[in-house]
């Protein structure tokens, strides 16, 4: 790969010399563009667009807004996320953060009752839930820099899967169904809520259309993004707060902005890792943890012992996320000490290979710097012939969102306030407990787990974009792919298709170890495993799967996608 530091004759000319030979090639070489996508309409709109001479960030505005309504379960323009963009020709990744924002109008306590206990249903399914939205002024700033085709062009896929209907897959309309009864149980208590059912319904093979969502993106398309945060559709949103009891008010809308950020860097036996920076916690969990294992030797893949290794360091890099992790404009996260190898080897010196740490004599590591104070998600990776990549994952937090649609513009309400700590010490939807790093305050970002994550071989060049859904799974479940394509030498779709596992550190209930493993029979330990960490005094928690990984690979000219077969998706090369 070219970076800045060499000559621009070197960087035309050495590609060429090794092309055919397995070493690094000009971005320009690459054999073909790919789109891996969580679902397959959406992939199928990337595609078209890298067909059509559109660059991979044209490509992913355009699935971004495709996923929003073929997607809406884990993706919408009513909820956020982050996005990592490599530029070949710079030698960059940087990383934007179109994250939700607490509106002007939250405050620390206001998820807890008059006993002082969290409420956890005020922050995920009422109007209180949601955080002011960030996809659509995210998708214009990476447009505004990088974007090769028109806004508008972009957003018309998506304007005609809303209008014409897009066939809902099997995944999704068992989905729908689920989901469909839960809100209806949950709007009892939430009466102001619009029936989630009137917009999302329909089984496997049908075409749902959302003509107000049709509407929405129109406005957007041909008035532009800053229609959705000042125009009629702010206007609706506020709406829709006003009946429900929400927060979000016009001028939240207006002052909502994303946030250009330094990626985070690390390096495992050489390859470089590039990740996402807080307000996301992912990026430097992911370091920490491969900081703690990279001294220790490569056990035997799914062995009682490897699992052992990984369960240990991912309770001590949990504890430290609960601690010290939040939005940096709020929080001193002390960063550079946790991502810093001697921190991670001083870390991991109590781990003992033949021993379990109980979860509960465990504490964040001291640092240097002491800081004062089952839902969704959508994960797509795109390549383009030119080695422009992007790694994006987007949330609306738990499924649905709140399930809160904003009425007359089609679309749900992210459930992202509960990432935030709404108590010290009490966990959130996905188990993981904060402290005042993350307790809530206007305009502060929630901590997240996404991951999306960009690995560069030993001699420099591109080699995985990935990522996944999965609150704090998404940090194991990249850490393992990785692991399976790096240490494990697996292709990528074998390193996609491997069994995972999980451990997050605060035990639900007390006394046990729990490792969350898959029961999907195509992705279940051998049992001999599980006798022996059972035997270590691991328990088990046992989910359906871990994740869904959308990644794609680059070795030498060749591109190859991979859509996770634990769910739905897709893979389109132009
Ligand atoms: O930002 C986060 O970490 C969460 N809101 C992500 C939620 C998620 O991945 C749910 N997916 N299955």
């Amino acid at each position: 790969m070219c970076r800045r530091m060499f000559v621009a004759a070197v960087c035309l000319i050495l590609p060429f010399a090794l092309a055919g030979m397995g070493g690094p090639v000009a971005a320009s070489t690459l054999e073909r563009g790919a789109v891996a996508a969580p679902e397959s309409q959406a992939a199928e709109v990337g595609g078209s667009i890298l067909s059509r001479g559109g660059n991979a960030v044209d490509a992913a505005v355009a699935v971004q807004f495709a996923i929003a309504v073929t997607n809406a379960i884990g993706a919408g323009i009513g909820g956020g996320g982050f996005m990592l963009i490599h530029e070949p020709a710079a030698g960059e990744v940087v990383a934007l953060d179109y994250r939700e924002t607490a509106p002007a109008g939250a405050h620390r306590d206001m998820f807890l009752d008059q006993h002082g206990d969290v409420d956890a249903e005020l922050s995920i399914h009422s109007a209180l839930a949601s955080g002011v939205p960030g996809t659509v002024r995210g998708m214009a700033a990476v447009h505004k820099q990088y974007g090769s085709l028109p806004w508008a062009e972009l957003i018309q896929p998506a304007i005609d899967l809303a209008e014409n209907g897009f066939e809902i897959d099997p995944w999704t309309a068992g989905k729908i169904l689920e989901y469909g009864d839960k809100f209806a149980l949950i709007s009892e208590r939430f009466r102001e809520q619009v029936e989630f059912k009137l917009y999302f319904n329909g089984g496997a093979g049908d075409r749902m259309k959302i003509p107000d969502l049709a509407g929405t993106l129109r406005r957007i398309a041909e008035q532009g993004p800053e229609e959705f945060y000042t125009g009629e559709t702010a206007e609706m949103i506020v709406a829709e707060m006003q009946r429900g009891g929400g927060l979000i008010t016009a001028d939240d809308l207006a002052a909502y902005r994303p946030k250009w950020r330094d990626p985070i860097e690390g390096y495992y036996r050489g390859y470089r890792i590039v990740s996402m920076p807080p307000p996301s916690s992912g990026g430097v969990i992911l370091i920490e943890f491969m900081n703690m294992l990279e001294p220790f030797e490569r056990l035997a893949l799914h062995s009682p012992q490897q699992i052992h290794l990984i369960a240990e360091a991912a309770k001590r890099v949990f504890a430290d996320r609960s601690e010290y992790l939040g939005d940096p404009a709020f929080a001193d996260v002390p960063v550079d000490v946790l991502t810093a190898k001697d921190y991670a080897r001083a870390r991991a010196s109590d781990i003992d290979l033949a021993r379990r740490t109980d979860p509960a004599t465990l504490k964040a590591g001291d640092l240097p710097v002491r800081v004062d104070s089952d839902g969704q998600t959508t994960h797509f990776s795109i390549v383009d012939r030119n080695g422009l990549a992007v790694s994006n994952t987007t949330t609306m937090n738990t499924g649905y969102g709140s399930g809160l649609v904003v009425d007359g513009a089609g679309f749900l309400l992210n459930s992202q306030m509960n990432d935030f700590s709404a108590k010290p010490g009490v966990p959130n939807v996905y188990g993981v407990t904060g402290s005042a790093a993350n307790e809530i305050a206007p305009g502060k970002r929630p901590l997240s787990s996404m991951t999306p994550t960009m690995v560069f071989g030993p001699g420099g060049h591109l080699e995985l974009v990935l990522g996944s859904p999965g609150g704090p799974t998404i940090i194991t479940t990249v850490l393992e792919v990785i692991l399976h394509a790096t240490d494990y030498d697996r292709s990528l779709a074998e390193a996609v298709d491997l069994p995972r596992f999980h451990h997050q550190w605060p035990p639900a209930v007390t006394g046990t170890d729990p490792i969350a493993i898959e029961t999907d029979e195509r992705y279940t330990l051998a049992p001999e495993t599980i006798a022996a960490l059972s035997e270590l005094g691991y328990t088990f928690d046992k989910v359906e799967s871990l994740g869904d990984v959308q990644a794609v690979e680059i070795d030498g000219r060749r591109v190859t996608g991979v859509y996770d077969r634990r769910r739905t998706g897709g893979v389109v090369y132009d």
